[in-house]
C-alpha cells in the first residue's frame, strides 16, 4: 500500500496540531511487535521483495533469486534470530532481526517493503531492538549498499576497521568466506567503548 504524499502531510499536520491525541492514533494504527511461525511467510515475502534493492548492485556472485530461501530463512530462526515486525492497519511492512551471540548483540535481515523505504520504518524498528538489548550491537552489510551504510551511520553506528571486521564476521557470523570479503561491520558506541579483544 503506497501512501500518497498528502497522506503524509496530513498527519505531519495533525501531529502539530493535538501531539497527544496523535500518539493515540499512532498507537492504534502502527505496531511493532514479535513475530511468530503464522508470520513466517510474511517475512520471507518482505525480505525477498526488499533485497531487489541488491540486485545489479552487489557482486553477481553474491545475487540468487529468492535472495533467501524459505530453508535459509528457516534455519536463521532456528538458529536464534528473532524478528519484530512494523505493522501498519495489521499489514506487516518492515521486518528486522536480533540475535543474541556469545556477548554481544547482532542486528540482522533488515528490510521494508520496497514501496515503503524512506518513510522512516526502518529507523522506528532499529530504534525499537536498540531499547531490546544492553549489549553491544554489531551488524554487518554489504560494501556496496551504500545506503544501508549511511541509514546506520544515521542512527549512530560506525564501521570499523578492515582487520576488525574480517574478525568480527569470523567471531560472531556463519557466513562463507567470500561474504567476509564483500561486507562490512559497525557497531555502536557501547562497542567502542568496550573494545572486546
Ligand atoms: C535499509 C532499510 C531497512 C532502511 O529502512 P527505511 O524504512 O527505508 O529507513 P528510514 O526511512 O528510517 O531511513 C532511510 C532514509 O529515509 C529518510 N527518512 C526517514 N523518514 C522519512 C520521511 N518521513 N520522509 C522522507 N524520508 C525519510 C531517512 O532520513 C533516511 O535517509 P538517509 O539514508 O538519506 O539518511 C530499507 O531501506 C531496506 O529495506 N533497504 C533494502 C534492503 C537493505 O538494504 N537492508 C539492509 C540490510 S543490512
Amino acid at each position: 500500500m503506497l501512501r500518497t504524499k498528502n497522506a503524509i502531510e496530513s498527519e505531519w499536520m495533525q501531529k502539530q496540531a493535538d501531539p497527544e491525541s496523535f500518539r493515540e492514533y499512532e498507537k492504534e494504527r502502527f505496531m511493532i511487535r514479535q513475530c511468530d511461525d503464522r508470520d513466517f511467510e510474511t517475512i520471507y515475502s518482505i525480505i525477498n521483495n526488499a533485497s531487489q534493492a541488491y540486485k545489479g548492485i552487489i557482486p553477481g556472485d553474491r545475487w540468487k533469486e529468492p535472495y533467501m530461501s524459505k530453508e535459509e530463512l528457516r534455519h536463521e530462526i532456528d538458529d536464534g534470530v528473532i524478528f519484530w515486525g512494523y505493522e501498519e492497519d495489521g499489514e506487516m511492512i518492515g521486518v528486522m532481526g536480533i540475535q543474541e551471540v556469545q556477548d554481544i548483540t547482532l542486528i540482522r535481515h533488515a528490510y521494508v517493503r520496497t514501496t515503503r523505504r524512506n518513510q522512516g520504518i526502518g529507523g522506528k524498528l532499529l530504534a525499537f531492538l536498540r531499547e531490546q538489548t544492553t549489549r553491544p550491537i554489531l551488524l554487518g552489510t554489504w560494501a556496496d549498499a551504500i545506503w544501508a551504510i549511511r541509514f546506520y551511520e544515521k542512527h549512530g553506528f560506525r564501521l570499523v576497521s578492515r582487520e576488525e571486521k574480517d574478525r568480527l564476521l569470523k567471531k560472531y557470523w556463519s557466513i562463507p568466506e567470500r561474504q567476509i570479503e564483500t561486507s562490512v561491520v559497525l557497531t555502536d558506541q557501547k562497542w567502542f567503548d568496550i573494545r572486546h579483544d
